[in-house]
């Protein structure tokens, strides 16, 4: 029997998957919330540690389970050898991305939790993966350089022993801050692609290496978190404030996508978007890359202008690039910096859902031929 005419939601487009206290985003209202604090709250007082636990745990941590989060990140945060040796040998000749995804999946096949389904198990996963991540894709950034990896330092923070893994110098406070409130404003967004992801993956109870391997393939493409790599390229496109209006429209007129604008749930200026905009004046003020911003500001107008009646604004992906590059990046990196911070909200919400778990498993309305069709034979056909 035909199974009956149902409503196409496309993309998942406005359906609701599952309920979540992890976090929120009111598309209409231009607001991002996790658990229950305004992003801008947690950007100007908070530290991506804390806003970690947040979003793991509930609640903010007080002193005690802080110093105990952090002591716990601290014993897993070294690489293995053989881990250093794989990201030397794939690095020089493949996208970061592609990197950290095989690398998640190796330090995965090695750890036998990962054939457990036990709840603890899980979390113990989730906690080691984020502890290894600073030191992962900053190796990852050497080692596509063909430098050699640097050993975390126990003393930094989560933030500033990225950077120390990326370039073998100690950040000052303000190159800190800068990076630690990127990966505050990366760390949760709802049911994104890639949190979405990571959900289907650990609705069948594998294991989260699989879940968060998902999760990095998915953040991957273009129209998610490979955005940022190419908002900066096309920012690098129109070169000058004057050049704005006829570069995009010509862009526009080939029904091309400008990466950087537009956004599922936002119809507003995406809240992240705003506070990464003040960091990248500063920033490009600083080295002497105004004209960059000053391009990228002329962009945001002449969007605006064209399609913001259509709720088509900036989104995070349009200024972080731009941030990341002023912090001496290359544009290869800036996904693998998104995902070093959302590892956070891929394993809260994961943890979540299988706490009160349903396979993922949505219809496909059948269009093709009813049949049954009668087999013929090649030599016939
Ligand atoms: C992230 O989901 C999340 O929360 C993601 C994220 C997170 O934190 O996890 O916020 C991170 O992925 C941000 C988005 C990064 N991607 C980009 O910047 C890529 C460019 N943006 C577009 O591809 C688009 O805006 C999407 C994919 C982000 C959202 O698109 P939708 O909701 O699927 O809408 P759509 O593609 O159907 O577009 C609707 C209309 C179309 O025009 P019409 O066919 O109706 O005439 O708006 C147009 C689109 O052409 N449009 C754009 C545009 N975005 C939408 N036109 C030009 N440039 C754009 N950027």
């Amino acid at each position: 029997m035909m199974q009956a005419d149902t409503e196409v939601h496309k993309g998942l487009e406005g359906v609701i998957v599952t309920e979540s206290s992890v976090g929120f985003v009111d598309g209409q209202a231009g607001r991002l919330v996790y658990r229950g604090y305004n992003i801008e709250t947690l950007a100007d007082n908070s530290n991506y540690e804390e806003v970690a636990y947040l979003l793991l745990y509930g609640h903010l941590p007080n002193v005690k389970e802080f110093e105990n989060f952090r002591a716990r990140l601290r014993t897993t945060m070294d690489l293995n050898a053989d881990v250093v040796a794989l990201i030397k040998s794939i690095a020089p000749k493949a996208h970061p991305m592609s990197v950290l995804r095989t690398v998640v999946s190796f330090i995965g096949a090695q750890d036998q939790k990962s054939n457990s389904t036990d709840l603890r198990d899980q979390e113990e996963m989730s906690l080691k993966l984020m502890s290894k991540l600073p030191a992962i894709v900053g190796t990852i950034s050497r080692a596509s350089k063909g430098q050699d990896a640097i050993k975390p330092d126990p003393e930094l923070s989560y933030a500033a022993n990225f950077l120390y893994c990326s370039t073998g110098k100690r950040p000052d406070k303000e190159h800190e801050k800068i990076m630690d409130t990127c990966l505050i404003l990366h760390a949760d967004h709802g049911s994104n692609a890639s949190t979405f992801s990571a959900l289907v993956t650990i609705s069948t109870l594998a294991d989260m290496y699989s879940a968060v391997t998902s999760a990095i393939s998915t953040l991957k493409g273009p129209l998610h978190g490979g955005a940022n790599e190419l908002a900066l390229e096309t920012i690098k496109k129109v070169a000058k404030p004057e050049n704005a209006e006829h570069v995009l429209s010509e862009m526009l007129a080939k029904k091309e996508k400008i990466m950087g604008f537009g956004h599922r749930v936002y119809k507003v200026y995406d809240p992240r978007a705003r506070i990464l905009k003040k960091y990248a004046e500063s920033v490009t003020r600083r080295n002497g890359k105004e004209d960059l911003f000053r391009t990228a500001e002329q962009m945001e107008k002449v969007m605006i202008s064209k399609l913001g009646e259509k709720g088509i604004f900036p989104n995070v992906d349009f200024y972080s690039g731009m941030v990341y590059d002023s912090l001496g990046f290359d544009s290869r990196m800036f996904t693998p910096i998104f995902a070093l911070a959302r590892i956070a909200g891929w394993t809260a919400r994961s943890l979540e859902y299988i706490r009160d778990n349903k396979l993922f498993r949505p219809k496909a309305k059948y269009i093709g031929e009813a049949g049954p069709k009668e087999y013929v034979g090649i030599q016939k056909r």
